[in-house]
């Protein structure tokens, strides 16, 4: 390994780029091979929250004087930006998570500028009510910022998140502290670097830390007065249990086990190729609302799985960066063995059947980094763990079924309700099933990601406050001061 490659970053505090106290560093490694530093980053720990949320504590009380469409502005600029370094942030985002060039990275930095870009439109729409009372008294309301915002993001889409997570809560008004994921800081660190240059030192400012060492003194810090987590459901919890002590407004975007419905009408190649996009293959299935469920009707069962492993083998598996490839690799060694664990449970299991994929080659390429095949099994039945836990991974499940309320059941038998997928041209069906699911996001006939401005979030353990919107930005970001004057003589 050569070292000298490796470049050593620095965060980002009060428009400064920064050591930690401790002056320790980790690496950051490549997941496409094995053991390959990319890059090294300061492990920051309380200290370094407490000196950041001071600073964005400060910060506030000027930024949430400026005017909310000059905030506004001031996005537009960053997105701006982040479209003139596309190519840049697009390769950074490939490399440190896996992800594929082609077919993720670069959409994730179009993604982020188009999310910046839309709160800093509509920030000047933090407008408040007024209604009517007696003859002499006026009442109003208005829109507040909170103060510091704690935001702690996972890897899987690290700048898009980022970006969810910055743009709506700055554009309100706010400041924050934005802890980014061990595994995957490097792009999160280059938005920082933009922002600093167009928004006032302290608005913005991001760690670079572990969970334990410096997630939690994050969502412990008194200053702090509103959380936004996306990441595990078990994760989330423990930062609920902390939102919980102070009593401050959370928001969570958790797991999800997404389920996706095929009616007997939909044994289309559209339809196929779209199920394939739900399932985030793609994304080696680290998504939290892959459709991994994946009932298909009786009628269609054998005709629908032929053409569906037929599609799934065009894909092509390697190396994140080359334009080629379709699908690049899992982020780091715990994460596969945790999925390669759930894959052997499925080949063991005396009601599965193994269709396409399954554990991963020992030698060539593939073998050099975390590199995973789409996985199918097949089962009767969806009364197993790989049918119920969340693999984060490319294993995609097929059950069989025959009567519409049964497989609406079977669908809303989970924890989870983030996303589900319905497919059938029956419009009267369609709608009749999105209404009965217990899901925060449903689509029918479409297997794509979400729409900037159309609110998104979990119903049960998934999560609880949207994203993406105007009103999630109303909702999550600002509280509500209402006023009253009495003008009677
Ligand atoms: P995680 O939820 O533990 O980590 C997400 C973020 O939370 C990271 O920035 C991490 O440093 C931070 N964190 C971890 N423990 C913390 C704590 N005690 N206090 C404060 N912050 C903490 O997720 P992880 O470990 O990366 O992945 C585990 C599983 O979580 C995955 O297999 C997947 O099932 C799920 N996951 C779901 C995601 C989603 O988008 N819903 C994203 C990433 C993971
Ligand atoms: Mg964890």
């Amino acid at each position: 390994m050569k070292t000298e490659t490796i470049s050593r970053e620095l965060m980002l505090i009060d428009g400064e780029w920064t050591e930690a106290v401790s002056k320790e560093f980790f690496q950051i490694e490549s997941p496409a091979k094995r053991g390959s530093v990319i890059a090294e980053v300061p492990k920051a720990n309380a200290a370094d929250v407490d000196i950041a949320v001071n600073v964005a504590n400060k910060a506030f009380k000027s930024w949430k004087r400026v005017p909310a469409r000059e905030r506004g502005k001031l996005l537009w600029k960053i997105s701006d930006a982040i479209e003139e370094q596309f190519e840049d942030l697009a390769r950074t985002i490939a490399t440190e998570t896996g992800n594929a060039l082609y077919t993720q990275a670069k959409g994730e930095v179009k993604g982020a500028a188009d999310v910046i870009r839309y709160f800093g439109g509509v920030a000047g729409e933090l407008k408040g009510e007024t209604m009517p009372v007696d003859n002499n008294l006026f009442a109003y309301t208005q829109r507040e910022p909170y103060g510091v915002v704690g935001g702690i993001i996972p890897w899987n889409s690290p700048f898009q998140l980022a970006a969810l997570k910055i743009a709506p809560a700055i554009a309100a008004g706010n400041t924050i502290v934005l802890k980014a994921a061990e595994d995957a800081p490097l792009a999160v660190l280059k938005l920082a670097k933009i922002c600093s240059e167009y928004l006032p030192a302290g608005v913005v400012n991001i760690l670079t830390g572990f969970g334990e060492e410096c997630g939690l003194p994050l969502a412990k810090h008194p200053l702090v007065k509103k959380l936004t987590f996306t990441g595990s459901t078990q994760t989330g919890r423990i930062i609920m249990h902390e939102a919980a002590d102070r009593i401050i407004p959370i928001s969570l975007e958790l797991g999800g086990k997404s389920p996706q419905i095929v009616y007997p009408d939909a044994d289309s190649n559209k339809v196929i190729k779209n199920v394939i996009s739900a399932m985030r293959f793609a994304r080696q299935g680290q998504s939290c609302s892959a459709g991994s469920r994946l009932y298909l009707h009786k009628s269609i069962y054998d005709s629908f799985l032929g053409k569906l492993i037929g599609n799934l083998k065009l894909l092509k598996v390697g190396d994140p960066l080359d334009e080629n490839n379709d699908i690049g690799c899992i982020i780091n060694e715990k994460q596969f063995n945790k999925v390669c664990n759930y894959i052997e449970e499925g080949i063991n299991h005396k009601d599965t059947e193994l269709l396409l994929g399954g554990l991963p080659p020992k030698d060539g390429p593939l073998s050099e980094g975390y590199y995973l095949e789409p996985t199918v099994f097949a089962s009767p039945h969806d009364d197993l763990r790989i049918a119920k836990e969340e693999i984060f991974g490319p294993v995609l499940i097929v059950i069989p079924w025959e009567d519409e309320k049964e497989v609406i059941e079977m669908a809303n038998r989970s924890d989870y309700g983030l996303a589900a997928y319905i497919w059938t041209n029956d419009t009267t069906r369609a709608m009749r099933t999105a209404n009965q699911l217990e899901s925060g996001w449903v689509q029918i006939n479409r297997g794509a990601g979400m729409l900037t401005g159309h609110s998104y979030g979990g119903f049960k353990q998934s999560g609880m406050g949207r994203e993406y919107s105007l009103e999630s930005m109303i909702d999550s970001f600002t509280q509500t001061k209402s006023i009253m004057v009495d003008f009677d003589e």
